[in-house]
């Protein structure tokens, strides 16, 4: 019986790989060029990383989160995210000894067993930095800037970032006994979760996309307003530094994403062209994070972006890149086999060009049908009388025209051709 892949998860093949690729390593650049050094931590974790760092109560950790017990009784987890492993990392290497801020990037998998739908799925690739080290405005602004220039550059139209400040967490505990009083009003109008988290994690009904709701909410007092004075300060700085940067953006006092471990800054990239599933990229300030998995007090902000969804945006999902090769070689017989094997091998090795040849044995007639699928701009034929007289055919694909060469200087007429694109 024909086995298919787990539900929202999904294969990348053929041409899709190669856009992903490039923006791959477009990301890579920018992010060396910002002094961010990469990392990659493990898929699997210990489950209580994650409990104990985005909380019990979330959505993330409560209900999607793949989590099991292996054969030695330890509860392991696929990483939802890779913040916290990232964090980890830091702790169980000493990075703060390294540098007074350390700066992480990563790409990688994460999972969530969401219910799947257009741009989202149960495996999707995060892109995202970690700066952990410094409390300053100016990081956050760094952090923020670097995640919106990502999308600018690659114009990205219709972007939203939207900024907010929840303070620390004495601010956010404050906030939550202003915010279940208000809502202690209308109780009987919320929905079944938001009732949950009216007990559990009042702070979360902000998030709240249920249209009854958000009517309520909009009358909610504002989180911004029981931000202390050093609090009020960090996130008018934050304004004015991104101000200079010419990054625009949106305050939405109701932004207080769906993780728990954010203190002060948080942020978010939307682009209405993606669907319902509109968030590009979310992050924020994390001060307590860092200690709250056994290493010193530091503070930290970060951000991650959803690979899938940047490629949504950039309507690169339905593009399948065209194959291209230079030169397909066309072979018949074992004599002209082993000729076409050194030929490729030697095209390739001295002129770095893309070759390919049959290995299907197939006729003539199916190994040109092959190289036009591949659109090769060159075939090389190699029959068994032109073997015989050690000559090869050198056809030029989009004219038709061909002549032939001596098959041991066969591979000089390529280096004459691509020496005159060069110029
Ligand atoms: P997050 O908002 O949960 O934050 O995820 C960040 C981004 O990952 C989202 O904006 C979205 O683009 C993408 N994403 C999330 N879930 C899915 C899904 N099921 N399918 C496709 N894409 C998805 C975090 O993960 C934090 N760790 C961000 C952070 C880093 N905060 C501080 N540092």
């Amino acid at each position: 019986m024909k086995i298919n892949s787990i539900k929202g998860m999904h294969d990348l093949i053929f041409g899709q790989t190669k856009n992903w690729t490039q923006i791959e390593s477009l990301l890579h650049n920018f992010f060396d060029i910002h002094g961010y050094n990469e990392i990659r931590t493990p898929i699997v974790e210990k489950a209580e990383l994650f409990n104990r760092v985005i909380g019990d109560e979330t959505d993330i950790v409560n209900k999607e989160m793949y989590s099991w017990q292996d054969q030695g009784g330890d509860i392991l987890a696929l990483r939802p995210e890779l913040t916290a492993p990232a964090v980890r990392s830091y702790i169980e290497h000493n990075m703060d000894k390294l540098n007074k801020v350390a700066k992480l990037y990563y790409i990688g998998p994460a999972f969530r067993r969401e219910r799947p739908q257009k741009g989202r799925q149960r495996q999707f690739y995060q892109y995202g930095i970690e700066a952990i080290g410094s409390e300053h405005p100016e990081q956050d602004a760094e952090v923020i800037s670097m995640a919106y220039n990502i999308f600018d550059m690659l114009g990205i139209e219709d972007l939203e970032l939207v900024i907010n400040s929840v303070g620390s967490q004495k601010t956010k505990e404050k906030y939550s006994t202003i915010l279940k009083e208000y809502l202690s009003d209308y109780i009987g109008d919320l929905s079944d979760t938001s009732k949950q988290r009216y007990a559990n994690n009042p702070l979360r009904i902000l998030d709240s996309k249920n249209k009854q709701e958000q009517n309520i909410i909009n009358n909610a007092p504002s989180i911004l307003e029981s931000l202390n004075d050093l609090e009020k300060k960090h996130f008018d700085q934050v304004q004015r530094f991104l101000d200079k940067l010419n990054i625009p953006y949106n305050i939405d006092n109701q932004l207080v994403r769906g993780l728990d471990y954010y203190t002060l800054t948080t942020f978010e990239i939307r682009t209405q062209s993606i669907g319902s599933q509109d968030a590009l990229c979310g992050g924020g300030r994390y001060n307590n994070l860092v200690q709250q998995l056994g290493g010193h007090s530091v503070p930290a902000i970060g951000f991650a972006a959803g690979m899938e969804r940047l490629i949504m945006a950039l309507n690169l999902d339905r593009q399948v890149e065209d194959l291209k090769i230079n030169v397909f070689v066309i072979s018949a017989g074992d004599d002209a086999i082993t000729n076409a094997l050194k030929i490729c091998d030697t095209l390739r090795n001295q002129l770095g060009i893309k070759v390919m040849m049959d290995f299907s044995r197939g006729s003539f007639k199916s190994q040109m049908r092959q190289a036009n699928k591949l659109n090769a701009e060159y075939v090389i034929i190699l029959g068994e009388e032109e073997i015989k007289r050690k000559v090869g055919v050198i056809k030029t694909m989009s004219s038709g025209e061909q002549f032939e060469a001596p098959l041991d200087t066969i591979h000089k007429h390529f280096d004459v051709e691509h020496s005159k694109d060069d110029q």
